[in-house]
Protein backbone atom coordinates (compact mmCIF):
# COMPACT_ATOMS: atom_id res chain seq x y z
CA UNK A 1 0.00 0.00 0.00
CA UNK A 2 1.09 3.51 -0.42
CA UNK A 3 -0.61 6.87 0.59
CA UNK A 4 -2.89 7.71 -1.72
CA UNK A 5 -3.81 11.47 -2.61
CA UNK A 6 -7.24 11.83 -1.51
CA UNK A 7 -9.85 13.90 -3.92
CA UNK A 8 -10.78 17.44 -3.22
CA UNK A 9 -14.17 16.67 -1.40
CA UNK A 10 -15.90 19.62 -3.63
CA UNK A 11 -14.95 20.78 -7.03
CA UNK A 12 -12.07 22.72 -8.05
CA UNK A 13 -14.28 25.64 -8.76
CA UNK A 14 -16.58 25.30 -5.90
CA UNK A 15 -15.24 27.82 -3.71
CA UNK A 16 -15.07 30.30 -6.58
CA UNK A 17 -14.70 33.47 -5.96
CA UNK A 18 -13.29 33.05 -2.69
CA UNK A 19 -10.62 30.39 -3.86
CA UNK A 20 -9.93 30.43 -7.13
CA UNK A 21 -10.51 27.23 -9.53
CA UNK A 22 -6.85 27.62 -11.24
CA UNK A 23 -5.23 27.97 -7.29
CA UNK A 24 -7.32 24.91 -6.47
CA UNK A 25 -6.38 22.82 -9.02
CA UNK A 26 -2.22 23.44 -8.81
CA UNK A 27 -2.80 23.39 -5.06
CA UNK A 28 -4.18 19.92 -5.03
CA UNK A 29 -3.46 18.23 -8.70
CA UNK A 30 0.53 19.68 -8.16
CA UNK A 31 1.95 20.59 -4.38
CA UNK A 32 -0.23 18.12 -2.58
CA UNK A 33 0.31 15.39 -5.03
CA UNK A 34 3.92 16.49 -5.10
CA UNK A 35 3.99 15.99 -1.29
CA UNK A 36 2.21 11.98 -1.64
CA UNK A 37 4.45 11.11 -3.98
CA UNK A 38 7.70 12.21 -1.71
CA UNK A 39 6.64 10.43 0.98
CA UNK A 40 5.98 7.49 -0.05
CA UNK A 41 9.28 7.85 -1.95
CA UNK A 42 10.29 8.25 2.00
CA UNK A 43 8.65 5.43 3.42
CA UNK A 44 9.23 2.88 0.95
CA UNK A 45 12.62 3.21 1.98
CA UNK A 46 11.76 1.67 5.64
CA UNK A 47 8.94 -0.25 5.39
CA UNK A 48 9.13 -1.47 9.06
CA UNK A 49 7.85 1.90 10.17
CA UNK A 50 4.54 1.21 8.29
CA UNK A 51 2.31 4.33 6.98
CA UNK A 52 0.58 6.09 9.89
CA UNK A 53 1.72 9.59 9.53
CA UNK A 54 -0.58 10.38 12.46
CA UNK A 55 1.15 8.18 14.90
CA UNK A 56 4.91 8.84 13.08
CA UNK A 57 4.46 12.78 13.49
CA UNK A 58 3.27 12.35 17.08
CA UNK A 59 6.55 10.75 17.58
CA UNK A 60 9.20 12.06 15.30
CA UNK A 61 12.24 10.18 17.22
CA UNK A 62 10.52 7.08 15.73
CA UNK A 63 11.46 7.83 12.23
CA UNK A 64 14.94 7.27 10.86
CA UNK A 65 17.01 9.94 10.93
CA UNK A 66 17.44 9.45 7.06
CA UNK A 67 14.13 9.85 6.11
CA UNK A 68 12.95 12.18 9.37
CA UNK A 69 12.98 15.46 7.53
CA UNK A 70 11.69 14.04 4.89
CA UNK A 71 8.43 12.74 6.44
CA UNK A 72 8.17 16.25 8.26
CA UNK A 73 8.28 18.25 5.37
CA UNK A 74 6.11 16.13 3.28
CA UNK A 75 4.24 13.59 5.59
CA UNK A 76 3.08 17.05 7.06
CA UNK A 77 2.22 18.21 4.11
CA UNK A 78 0.19 15.08 2.90
CA UNK A 79 -1.58 15.96 6.46
CA UNK A 80 -2.07 19.47 6.54
CA UNK A 81 -3.22 19.32 3.05
CA UNK A 82 -5.43 16.57 3.55
CA UNK A 83 -7.06 18.77 6.30
CA UNK A 84 -7.63 21.46 5.13
CA UNK A 85 -9.68 20.61 1.77
CA UNK A 86 -12.14 19.08 4.92
CA UNK A 87 -12.25 22.77 6.18
CA UNK A 88 -13.75 24.57 3.15
CA UNK A 89 -17.09 24.52 2.11
CA UNK A 90 -18.82 25.63 -1.12
CA UNK A 91 -22.55 25.89 1.12
CA UNK A 92 -21.99 28.38 3.92
CA UNK A 93 -22.22 26.68 7.54
CA UNK A 94 -22.69 28.35 10.81
CA UNK A 95 -20.05 27.61 14.14
CA UNK A 96 -21.88 24.98 16.42
CA UNK A 97 -22.88 26.12 20.11
CA UNK A 98 -20.21 23.73 21.27
CA UNK A 99 -17.20 25.51 19.32
CA UNK A 100 -18.72 28.85 19.98
CA UNK A 101 -18.52 28.44 23.62
CA UNK A 102 -14.80 27.20 24.08
CA UNK A 103 -13.81 30.13 21.48
CA UNK A 104 -15.62 32.36 24.16
CA UNK A 105 -14.04 30.58 26.95
CA UNK A 106 -10.37 31.04 25.35
CA UNK A 107 -10.66 34.42 24.05
CA UNK A 108 -13.37 36.23 24.96
CA UNK A 109 -15.69 36.55 22.16
CA UNK A 110 -15.46 35.21 18.17
CA UNK A 111 -14.08 38.56 17.11
CA UNK A 112 -10.89 38.59 19.48
CA UNK A 113 -10.29 34.64 18.11
CA UNK A 114 -10.50 35.89 14.44
CA UNK A 115 -8.02 38.72 15.18
CA UNK A 116 -5.70 36.30 17.02
CA UNK A 117 -5.92 34.41 14.67
CA UNK A 118 -5.53 36.88 11.45
CA UNK A 119 -2.18 38.48 13.49
CA UNK A 120 -0.71 34.49 13.80
CA UNK A 121 -1.43 33.70 9.90
CA UNK A 122 -0.25 37.47 9.12
CA UNK A 123 2.60 37.17 11.31
CA UNK A 124 4.06 33.86 9.86
CA UNK A 125 7.34 34.74 8.35
CA UNK A 126 8.06 32.88 5.30
CA UNK A 127 5.87 29.85 4.71
CA UNK A 128 3.66 28.04 7.21
CA UNK A 129 0.46 27.53 8.43
CA UNK A 130 -2.01 29.23 11.22
CA UNK A 131 -3.95 27.01 13.82
CA UNK A 132 -6.83 26.86 16.09
CA UNK A 133 -5.70 23.52 18.30
CA UNK A 134 -6.78 21.98 21.50
CA UNK A 135 -3.75 21.46 23.36
CA UNK A 136 -3.02 19.10 26.00
CA UNK A 137 -4.81 20.53 28.56
CA UNK A 138 -7.78 20.80 26.37
CA UNK A 139 -8.12 24.16 25.76
CA UNK A 140 -8.06 25.93 22.17
CA UNK A 141 -5.31 27.86 21.50
CA UNK A 142 -4.11 29.37 18.31
CA UNK A 143 -0.81 28.97 16.90
CA UNK A 144 1.49 29.09 13.84
CA UNK A 145 3.52 26.57 12.59
CA UNK A 146 6.49 26.64 9.67
CA UNK A 147 6.94 25.10 6.67
CA UNK A 148 4.48 21.92 6.75
CA UNK A 149 5.16 21.28 10.16
CA UNK A 150 1.76 20.33 11.91
CA UNK A 151 1.16 20.70 15.30
CA UNK A 152 0.75 16.90 16.01
CA UNK A 153 4.47 16.67 16.44
CA UNK A 154 3.48 18.77 19.74
CA UNK A 155 0.98 17.04 21.29
CA UNK A 156 -1.91 19.39 19.91
CA UNK A 157 -4.69 18.34 17.52
CA UNK A 158 -5.51 20.83 15.58
CA UNK A 159 -9.26 21.62 14.18
CA UNK A 160 -8.91 24.57 12.20
CA UNK A 161 -5.97 25.40 9.66
CA UNK A 162 -5.22 27.47 7.07
CA UNK A 163 -2.34 27.45 4.76
CA UNK A 164 -0.29 30.50 4.20
CA UNK A 165 2.08 29.30 2.07
CA UNK A 166 2.45 31.99 -1.32
CA UNK A 167 0.72 28.91 -3.36
CA UNK A 168 -2.27 28.72 -1.47
CA UNK A 169 -3.27 32.50 -2.58
CA UNK A 170 -0.78 34.45 -4.83
CA UNK A 171 -2.78 33.94 -7.94
CA UNK A 172 -6.15 35.69 -6.43
CA UNK A 173 -4.47 38.17 -4.11
CA UNK A 174 -0.91 38.04 -5.04
CA UNK A 175 1.21 39.98 -2.06
CA UNK A 176 -2.20 40.60 -0.11
CA UNK A 177 -1.90 37.60 2.45
CA UNK A 178 -4.53 39.33 4.60
CA UNK A 179 -7.62 39.74 2.09
CA UNK A 180 -6.50 35.91 1.95
CA UNK A 181 -7.07 34.95 5.50
CA UNK A 182 -10.03 37.49 5.39
CA UNK A 183 -11.80 35.59 2.43
CA UNK A 184 -10.69 32.04 4.47
CA UNK A 185 -12.94 32.77 7.17
CA UNK A 186 -16.10 33.44 4.44
CA UNK A 187 -15.68 29.07 3.30
CA UNK A 188 -14.60 27.75 6.93
CA UNK A 189 -16.60 24.38 7.28
CA UNK A 190 -17.57 24.57 10.77
CA UNK A 191 -19.48 21.31 10.80
CA UNK A 192 -15.86 19.78 10.21
CA UNK A 193 -14.19 22.48 12.91
CA UNK A 194 -17.03 20.78 15.17
CA UNK A 195 -16.40 17.22 14.38
CA UNK A 196 -13.03 17.93 15.22
CA UNK A 197 -13.61 19.69 18.23
CA UNK A 198 -15.57 16.90 19.59
CA UNK A 199 -13.05 14.06 18.81
CA UNK A 200 -9.94 15.91 20.21
CA UNK A 201 -11.27 17.12 23.69
FE1 LIG B 1 -0.37 24.37 0.33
Amino acid sequence: MAIILPDLPYAYDALEPVFDTETMTLHHDKHHATYVANVNAALEKHPEIGEDLEALLSNVESIPADIRQAVINNGGGHLNHALFWELLSPEKTEITEDVAAAINEAFGSFEEFQAVFTAAATTRFGSGWAWLVVNAEGKLEVLSTANQDTPIMDGKKPILALDVWEHAYYLNYRNVRPNYIKAFFEIINWNKVAELYAAAK
